[in-house]
């Protein structure tokens, strides 16, 4: 596997592998790898010839007072991890690689409406971070299929949305979420987590899994959800959120059958993320 830092450099090896005609398959992480994003590089293998992954903690989709500094730098594991998982290239451009001109006066892209609300509502701007950051690396690698997880089930409506509006010629594949022995979804913020908290942890998702056996069973939603939140706060989380809503993250109505359970909550000074679909019934 190489590792590549500059753009230039990148589209040398890109187009070496164009010419060949390979299909090339795109992992953009923030690095911090676990088993969750080297199922993201499994799934580009399964569906291009060439696996181009990318490590770039992007400062633009942090907010201030949130983890960007803290946010864990681990280059020399990372790469280990992508080369035994069978990734070809590794892009890991620095700030002034990625935004030379710096980030004030950048050009950023907005995705309205699936960006509102939930993380978006908790996290301002963050979701235009995320959406200009990876339009930058989509218009750089120019990928014919981007795996992307489904713990950021937001973020991949995101990016759905903004392929499908700007046109992008890439096919966008949600990855399944993975899960700890306990059904901590695997993040790279789990490792903020002590280890009384890292116990406790798991119960973000046995609430979920509870509220879905709930709703399909046709208990009603508010009562459901309130019962939820206490549950959360009796287990010593701070909820952020606690919803319901379509699959595609419009509000739940009447008609709506497939839907989705999304939680954020803070553990300590760490904050998490779950969702679970479910189908509600008639
Ligand atoms: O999901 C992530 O790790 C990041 O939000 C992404 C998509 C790599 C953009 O920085």
């Amino acid at each position: 596997m190489r590792t590549l830092r500059d753009i230039s450099a990148l589209r040398e090896a890109l187009g070496e592998y164009r010419r060949r005609g390979q299909r090339i398959g795109l992992v953009p992480t923030m690095g911090n790898l676990h088993a969750g994003h080297l199922a993201l590089v499994e799934a580009a293998r399964r569906h291009a010839d060439v696996v181009v992954a990318t490590v770039f903690v992007n400062p633009l989709q942090f907010g201030a007072g949130e983890d960007l500094d803290a946010y864990p730098r681990t280059l020399a594991d990372d790469q280990a991890k992508l080369e035994a998982a069978g990734c070809d290239l590794l892009f890991a451009p620095s700030d002034t690689t990625l935004y030379p001109r710096g980030l004030q006066s950048l050009a950023q892209v907005r995705v309205p409406g699936v960006s509102e609300g939930l993380c978006g509502g908790s996290r301002p701007g963050h979701f235009d971070g995320v959406a200009t950051v990876v339009s930058i690396l989509f218009n750089l690698v120019q990928p014919d299929v981007a795996c992307f997880g489904e713990k950021d089930y937001q973020q991949l409506a995101v990016i759905r949305k903004l392929v499908a509006d700007l046109h992008f010629p890439i096919e966008i594949v949600g990855v399944p979420i993975v899960r700890a022995e306990d059904g901590l979804a695997l993040s790279s913020r789990n490792g903020y987590l002590d280890a009384r908290e890292r116990d406790t942890a798991a119960e973000l998702q046995r609430t979920l899994v509870a509220l879905r056996e709930a709703l399909e069973a046709g208990e009603p939603v508010a009562a459901t959800l309130e019962a939820g939140l206490a549950r959360l706060r009796a287990a010593g989380f701070e909820p952020d959120y606690l919803e319901l809503r379509a699959a595609d993250l419009t509000a739940v109505s009447a008609t709506t059958r497939e839907a989705v359970l999304l939680a954020a909550a803070r553990l300590g000074k760490t904050r998490l993320i779950d969702n679970l679909t479910l189908t509600l019934p008639h």
